[in-house]
């Protein structure tokens, strides 16, 4: 929008009307991220329409005989995988109608407006010197956001990639509309080295996975390695390891946790690390009424979990004189390099005259004590081409953004696709976050990575869980038959789906299978003429079965049973649509009708008439019912 255009806006305000836009203007709260959502190009993707599902494809293709039009047999199996082509404002308004607090785990990858021919708005790319580029770019995402946010389960996540130089704009973004849900975020390595042609001081090598959940939700977590423990001396309480004793902090700071350490059976004196005093505090030391968290040192002295070393240097000091002269030749016990008697420290009179050890005191720490899981680190991605140096208890491998390239290369056998994340980055977020039954959807899904690692991982862990990837087609005015969700994410699928190269083929049992919709538009106040039976069905089967299953035959289409209940859908009822719906829970063996039909009141007093009972719905208001709101 341009400043006269802007300007043209006051020209119709009077002066008291002004005023108030001034102090509005003044008193708007300004903290947080602000972008001109009034100023730029509108998005023509914002609409009010009502959006309709219409099965494109089911994959794999049903067998001959049993396709569309020549009547689906009564038990066809629900595709619940699903690709929606079409702009995700459509896409997310669909799914708030029929997903709403279902999705468990949302990742995104959206174009990052890099200025560099990534992100498509209104059917052109957007330059790096586009004036409003940041704040399309901000409103663009925000619409999407605030829709996706519905989407969540109670205890659901949303997983943000994102790079280096639009990180904080985004994640002031993500605070706005996931207020308090903030998480944290996690770095990984897109690159192996330095690229000696980036113009910046940096050379940027690492991006950014945004966290942001729901109450409820927390990662898995790493199962623990017991490696180390094991149980030499037959100890009742189990298999134990021994760890350090001292903590991080100096005898200046902690004054009351540095003191002399006795071992009560041999009367041996173990001198405190001033740098790192002992972690458990000591009941001598305590003041009258005060408690400590653990246990004190003496109580773990005395149920043995302290470990005295038995073979070490002792030695006794007669004089002070004498335990000065052994300080000053580095002759005293020391832990590591540090030497623990030295002459500035206090109290060394107590050192003299009795046997001090050389050896450092222990803990045992036993295995039942711990909690078995860790909860991986934010730097938790460790890049393939470093695996090993690692500690790799609360981390895990991905690979670079090569891997991503390569496989899109593998499976196509050419770069369909420019974008596409590693695999193994996906898979691991979707493996810590994800439990095995759950819902995941990729509203951004370019070439399917998402759809690929949601196979992978339930065919490693027999798992059951549900990808839905929307994605646009990519046609713009110069490549107006591009159709990148058909031809790359959906294409994907299908070939990872059939097996490609030495990968194995999936069956539908393992979730080898997806439903492409394409999504219609009617405006709102046209919807109950352009409403046909077919969108009505798979509206109705997305809300009712969270899955799509092609369109049977005949007047009564059957969507399926819940519990003990047939889902029926019969748009005008004749006569003998009566008659057959008076007989079927008989023959289907079903204690209960539910049926969605264009009069509910009137058909369900003609099946009562018949004896039989069934709850009849408005098929208009399930179909049409959760989408009010969604305007633009
Ligand atoms: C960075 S890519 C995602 C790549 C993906 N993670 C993968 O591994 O293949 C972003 C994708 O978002 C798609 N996209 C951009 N705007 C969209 C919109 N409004 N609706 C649906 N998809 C959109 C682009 O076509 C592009 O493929």
């Amino acid at each position: 929008m341009s400043g006269t255009d802007l300007l043209g806006q006051f020209d119709g305000l009077n002066e008291h009307q002004l005023r108030r836009l001034l102090v509005e203007h003044l008193t708007k709260q300004k903290l947080g991220l602000y972008w001109e959502a009034s100023a730029i190009e509108r998005d023509r993707a914002l609409n009010a329409d009502v959006v309709l599902p219409r099965l494109a494809e089911v994959f794999p293709p049903p067998p001959p005989g049993e396709g569309r039009g020549e009547g689906a047999p009564l038990d066809t199996p629900p595709h619940r995988n699903l690709i929606i082509e079409g702009d995700n404002f459509d896409a997310l308004r669909l799914l708030r109608a029929t997903h709403r607090a279902k999705v468990r785990v949302i990742y995104i990858d959206p174009p990052y407006n890099t200025g560099n021919k990534d992100w498509v708005y209104n059917d052109r790319y957007v330059g790096a010197n586009d004036r409003w580029r940041h704040s399309q770019w901000l409103e663009f995402l925000y619409r999407r956001l605030t829709l996706a946010r519905d989407l969540l389960t109670p205890d659901g996540v949303i997983l943000v990639s994102i790079n280096d130089e639009n990180r904080a704009r985004l994640e002031l973004l993500m605070d706005e509309v996931f207020p308090g849900r903030r998480l944290g975020s996690i770095t990984w390595r897109t690159r192996q080295g330095s690229n000696a042609d980036q113009q910046c001081f940096l050379s940027v090598d690492h991006e950014h996975v945004l966290v942001y959940g729901n109450a409820g939700f927390s990662f898995n977590g790493f199962n623990k390695s017991y490696e180390m423990y094991g149980n030499p001396d037959n100890d009742p309480r189990g298999d134990w390891r021994t760890s350090d004793l001292t903590l991080g902090f100096s005898y200046k700071e902690r004054p009351n946790l540095y003191y002399p350490l006795l071992d009560p059976k041999t009367a041996i004196a173990y001198p405190p690390n001033p740098d790192r005093v002992w972690v458990y505090a000591s009941q001598a030391r305590l003041k009258e009424g005060q408690t400590v968290q653990a246990k004190t040192m003496e109580a773990f002295i005395e149920l043995g979990q302290i470990l005295f070393p038995t073979e070490q240097r002792v030695a006794t000091w007669p004089t002070l004189d004498a335990l000065l002269a052994a300080i000053d030749a580095g002759d005293v016990p020391k832990s590591g390099k540090t030497p623990l008697l030295r002459r500035d420290l206090p109290n060394l009179a107590f050192w003299v005259g009795r046997p001090v050890g050389f050896g450092r005191p222990q803990f045992k720490r036993y295995k039942a004590d711990l909690r078995n899981q860790t909860q991986p680190l934010s730097s938790w991605v460790v890049p393939s081409f470093e695996e090993g140096s690692y500690e790799a208890e609360s981390s895990f491998v991905s690979s670079t953004n090569q891997e991503g390239a390569r496989m899109v290369a593998e499976i196509f056998g050419d770069r369909a696709f420019n974008y596409a994340k590693p695999l193994s980055l996906i898979k691991n977020l979707l493996q810590q976050a994800t439990r095995p039954g759950d819902t995941i959807l990729d509203f951004f899904a370019g070439s399917g990575t998402t759809g690929q690692a949601v196979l992978e991982l339930n065919a490693e862990d027999g798992g059951q869980r549900k990808f839905i990837l929307c994605s646009s087609t990519e046609a713009t005015k110069k490549e107006p038959g591009k159709n990148l969700c058909r031809d790359v994410c959906a294409e994907r699928l299908r070939r990872v789906i059939a097996g490609y190269g030495s990968k194995p083929a999936y069956t539908p049992e393992q979730g080898g299978e997806f439903a492409y919709l394409q999504l219609d538009k009617v405006e709102a106040a046209d919807a109950h003429h352009e409403v046909d039976l077919e969108h009505a069905f798979q509206m109705l089967a997305l809300k009712r079965l969270g899955a799509v299953l092609p369109v049977p035959e005949g007047a009564i289409k059957r969507l399926g049973r819940v519990g003990d209940c047939e889902l029926l859908l019969c748009g005008k009822v004749k006569a003998a649509t009566l008659k057959e719906l008076a007989v079927w829970p008989a023959q289907s063996g079903a204690a209960r009708l539910a049926v969605y039909t264009l009069r509910p009141q009137t058909l369900a007093e003609k099946l009562a008439a018949r004896g039989v009972e069934a709850n009849c719905y408005s098929l208009m208001d399930a179909v049409l019912g959760g989408q009010a709101g969604s305007a633009a």
